[in-house]
């Protein structure tokens, strides 16, 4: 059963957080820090549980997403939990045929490839969500004053996947499509923005503080393309969730001279990979706006010295921004040695403290 899933009342303990004064702009008493992927392989204690369940069994099943989704958050101390989903679970709760194969990543039982297979694409059920809110009443309800940050795919990202039926690197039979085909490009979008957009909601109306939109692969996008076929999309998904209030941040690799295409999308906090310093990335939004990174996830295998060397350089450059919430500039790699992560945190916390 649900606890009053009812939005930001369940989110009004978390509001006084390093991590949500950071996201709102706010002075917090030290530089929150958190990870994309910190929950997943890199921990053995996820292993542990994963043991012999499909990566999207793992999804549906409320008691086992909160337990990996809190995993990294009791161990490393990090300020914010990142619930432990993926961006193709709204589609498969709409009824799509898709699979997550270890090692590679989502796989569709049939590529989307025609206007034909875009109309018939099923509508996510809001009932269909109730294992997602759930699944984030549970976590919430274990984090206590630690905030939860929910998230979904952009709809570029997960549209590339469905068009190309997997994973793919220069994302080339979406990008075709736009031009080859810009109305069936359109609606299948849309439909990924709706999709997306009512999994952002329901992680919010379950307790989620926070929320992060994926655009993992927008980067394989010219600006030009990003403006015509792509900004809107998400920001449909984005102004799904604007009346709660929640802080919105936006994320994607290789996306430096995306960004304010991105930002004007509609998002709060912009995400930054590791490929564009924070000082830069500030400057090229026009400053006022908080930013999310962007330590380079190769350093995490490189040696405290050099690590800590270059987080010194990224705190630093991040002084530029009004605010800063530490983060990876993409996820923990499943090979990292976590007691790295656990070190990385308190570092982060000890040399910004007020
Ligand atoms: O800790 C977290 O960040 C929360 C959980 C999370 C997962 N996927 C769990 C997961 C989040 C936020 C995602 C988002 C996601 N999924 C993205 C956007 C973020 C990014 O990394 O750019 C993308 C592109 C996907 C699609 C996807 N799902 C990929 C590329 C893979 C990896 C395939 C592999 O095995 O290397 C997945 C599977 C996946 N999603 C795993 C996890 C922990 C690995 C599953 C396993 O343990 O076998």
């Amino acid at each position: 059963s649900l606890l009053s899933p009812q939005h930001p009342l369940r989110a009004a303990n978390t509001a006084d957080s390093a991590m949500l004064q950071a996201l709102t702009g706010r002075a917090s008493a030290h530089t929150p820090v958190w990870f994309m992927r910190q929950a997943g392989r890199s921990l053995p204690e996820y292993r542990k549980v994963r043991e012999g369940i499909p990566m999207l069994d793992s999804c549906l099943n409320p008691e086992l997403a909160a337990e990996i989704t809190v995993q990294p958050v009791r161990r490393h101390q990090v300020d914010a939990g990142i619930f432990f989903s993926d961006i193709v679970v709204p589609m498969k709760l709409a009824g799509v045929n898709v699979d997550i194969v270890p090692g590679r990543g989502p796989v569709l039982d049939v590529a989307i490839d025609s206007m034909s297979d875009i109309d018939k694409l099923p509508e996510l059920e809001d009932s269909a969500l109730d294992v997602i809110r759930e699944a984030v009443s549970n976590t919430v309800e274990q984090l206590g004053s630690t905030p939860l940050i929910g998230f979904a795919g952009a709809p570029f990202t997960v549209a590339a996947y469905m068009v190309e039926g997997g994973p793919s690197r220069d994302h080339l039979k979406p990008r075709t499509m736009m031009h080859a085909n810009p109305e069936a490009w359109a609606k299948l979008a849309a439909w990924a923005a709706r999709t997306s957009g009512q999994f952002l909601r329901a992680q919010i109306e379950a307790g989620a503080s926070a929320v992060q939109l994926f655009d993992s692969w927008a980067g394989s996008l010219g600006e030009a393309d990003y403006r015509r076929f792509v900004q809107e999309h998400s920001a449909t998904a984005l102004s799904m969730v604007e009346e709660f209030g929640v802080p919105r941040i936006h994320f994607g690799t290789g996306t430096a001279e995306l960004l304010p295409a991105m930002h004007e999308a509609g998002a709060d906090v912009m995400g930054v990979d590791y490929r564009l310093s924070l000082s830069e990335a500030n400057r090229r939004l026009g400053g006022g706006i908080p930013l999310q990174g962007n330590i380079d996830p190769a350093l995490l295998a490189s040696g405290s010295e050099a690590l800590f060397a270059h987080v010194d350089q990224v705190l630093e450059s991040a002084q530029a921004a009004p605010t800063h919430i530490a983060n990876l500039g993409h996820g923990v790699p499943p090979s990292t040695d976590p007691q790295v992560l656990t070190d990385l945190v308190s570092y982060i916390h000890t040399n910004t403290k007020k």
